[in-house]
């Protein structure tokens, strides 16, 4: 979609629900001059997500949306999406499933994160499953979202090899930090080429 020089970046949301260290990273990345994203805006289900300190920090404007009530939510969510121009959304561990109603709207443009080897594991807990299960290697997913959890179609994954010893805590940190790698690699797969 374009060439990488000279072009106008796509203005991009990212939605969270927690500490947002995938959403620092995107911010970063998006700061490089090959970036085909600009990052306008941060939104999230939680008021108290840490990651929402990084709108402080980087002068990026964040939304708060509340989706106890989730028809009325992703009608708000549209509509702050449209006020900004948004043509991307990255879900950065976003803890809530986004309807086949919103989605027609963003048909295409909502790529996830997932920590594990898609199509195996989707949904939480991963680690604890993959552990449990001796699996020899685990790793992370980016994928197109659509209205089934962690099933769109696959863009890139990294794998990572799970140790003897690994705790879920300590296998979801090294595949984390490959996450933050692998979600910029993605995006540029998408749009540069
Ligand atoms: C990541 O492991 C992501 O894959 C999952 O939730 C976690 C979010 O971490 N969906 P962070 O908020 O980006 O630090």
């Amino acid at each position: 979609m374009g060439p990488s020089t000279g072009f106008k970046k796509i203005n991009t949301a990212v939605f969270i629900s927690g500490t947002g260290s995938n959403l620092k990273s995107l911010i970063n990345f998006s700061k490089n001059k090959k970036s085909p994203i600009n990052i306008k805006l941060i939104l999230s289900n939680r008021q108290s997500a840490k990651g929402l300190r990084y709108s402080k920090i980087f002068k990026i404007k964040k939304k708060f949306i509340n989706f106890k009530k989730k028809t009325i939510a992703e009608k708000k969510t549209l509509s702050v999406l449209k006020k900004n121009h948004i043509n991307l959304i990255c879900l950065a561990g976003f803890m809530k499933i986004l309807s086949k109603n919103f989605l027609k709207n963003f048909d295409g443009k909502v790529i996830n994160i997932h920590p594990s080897l898609l199509p195996k594991y989707k949904g939480l807990d991963t680690h604890k499953r993959v552990i449990k299960n001796n699996e020899k290697f685990s790793g992370c997913t980016v994928h197109f979202v659509n209205s089934r959890l962690d099933s769109g179609k696959i863009i890139l994954q990294e794998k990572v090899k799970v140790k003897k010893n690994d705790t879920p805590k300590s296998l979801a940190k090294r595949i984390l930090f490959k996450e933050h790698e692998l979600y910029p690699r993605a995006i540029l797969k998408i749009f540069n080429h």
